[in-house]
């Protein structure tokens, strides 16, 4: 779609535990010691300025928020682009938010789907697969139509919102239901995906970071490239903590930014595996049975754990956790400014609140409002609906 005469992508696979390195386009997403693989590659030739300017461009690509900085994203010819991101920032209350609920499909998820889905093309991928609590499969069953593979989801059974699991179906997906939670999916899903030869696009592959790096980089732009003091970000699985971590380190060592924000990450109480190692200074990696009411988090064995607790290392971040009427009492609030959230996504606000954060802040909503509807309900003021008889003298009644 862009200059085809530019050469394919360099750049490696690295080992973020031993450092081995394997070729960019091995199908693989850990490494033979265990270890999970990060995308490597030497700094872009570009600069920040070139990003700005592609913003006023017509292009699809440039204006799509995570194609828009591809030379450190993935820099190939043909590239499966809705467009995603170029996601509002709102400043409220004194902080900002970051809606990545406005994502074509919903949520941040897309920002990762559009690239893990333009190298499942690249690589030849006939099926692609991911576990989730729904947003993923969203987003991969929305991406699979546009580049027509086969999707496959595993979804833990009757534990994802009614709006998310309808959502999948609409954009054509095979929904497997695994009676088992999340975390029993997605160890179910890497079997499948190693020994089926299914593309497995869960954010355990390396190209789904490096798509949702561009949140940061995109909220750093809408400041003008003016660090925050703080970025706030719910924290599950852990991918996006990781492509956080990862996306800040970049940024300051391309030059794009003179300082490091400081990364929170919050989890829901009863989801709270990396909470509890970072109270410990990660001294154990915890494995909990998780429950909450946020069910996008529901999520006891986290994937990406060892490159999130690098992400929290570098930023010298911290990690909060908040219970689910701290979380229903912030979404709340969110969905009152107008803006509105699902449940997970409000844990940025109430972890603010928690860990008594100043400074410039900027909260990362991941999913939005219509993402949860039974969760809307729940908050919903008894005096806020009523039924009426169809005359004038019932809505006299009702409103005074
Ligand atoms: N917020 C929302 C709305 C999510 O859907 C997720 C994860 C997270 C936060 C946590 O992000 O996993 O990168 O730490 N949802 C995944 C899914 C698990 O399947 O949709 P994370």
């Amino acid at each position: 779609m862009w200059d085809r005469s530019r050469k394919k992508e360099h750049g490696v696979l690295e080992c973020i535990t031993c450092g081995r390195t394997y070729p960019l386009d091995q199908i693989r997403y850990t490494c033979d010691c265990g270890g999970l693989l990060a995308v490597k590659r030497e700094q872009p030739r570009v600069d920040r300025n070139v990003f700005d300017a592609r913003r006023a461009s017509r292009n699809t690509i440039d204006q799509s928020g995570v194609w828009r900085f591809r030379e450190a994203v993935l820099d190939v010819d043909n590239v499966i682009t809705h467009p995603e991101g170029n996601t509002r920032l709102y400043e409220r209350n004194g902080l900002f938010f970051k809606h990545e609920g406005e994502n074509p499909t919903g949520s941040f998820k897309d920002r990762g789907m559009t690239v893990a889905v333009t190298q499942a093309v690249r690589l030849g991928a006939k099926a692609i697969a991911c576990a989730s609590t729904g947003n993923t499969s969203a987003s991969l069953a929305a991406y699979a139509a546009q580049a027509g593979l086969k999707a496959i989801v595993f979804v833990p059974s009757g534990k994802i919102s009614g709006g998310k699991l309808a959502q999948t179906l609409a954009y054509g997906a095979t929904v497997l239901q695994v009676r088992g939670d999340f975390d029993a999916a997605m160890r179910l899903v890497r079997e499948a995906c190693d020994r089926l030869g299914i593309y497995l696009v869960n954010s355990i592959n390396p190209f789904r970071i490096e798509g949702q790096k561009t949140i940061v980089w995109e909220l750093l732009q809408d400041l003008e490239w003016n660090a925050p003091d703080w970025i706030v970000v719910p924290a599950g699985n852990l991918g996006n903590t990781s492509a956080f971590g990862k996306a800040l380190a970049e940024a300051h060592a391309y030059g794009w930014i003179d300082r490091v924000p400081r990364l929170a990450a919050i989890q829901a109480q009863g989801a709270n595996p990396f909470f509890r190692s970072f109270s410990e200074s990660f001294a154990t990696r915890h494995r909990i049975e998780a429950e909450t009411i946020a069910s996008a988090i529901r999520i006891g064995d986290p994937v990406s754990y060892d490159k999130a607790v690098g992400a929290i290392r570098f930023t010298n971040g911290v990690v909060a956790e908040v219970t689910d009427e701290e979380l229903m009492a912030a979404k709340r609030e969110i969905d009152r400014m107008g803006i509105g959230c699902e449940p997970a996504s409000a844990t940025t606000l109430a972890g603010v609140k928690k860990l008594g954060l100043g400074g410039k802040i900027v909260c990362v909503l991941t999913g939005h409002v219509l993402k949860d509807t039974d969760a809307v309900m729940k908050n919903v003021h008894s005096d806020q609906i009523i039924e009426i008889d169809p005359t004038i003298d019932a809505v006299r009644d009702a409103l005074t």
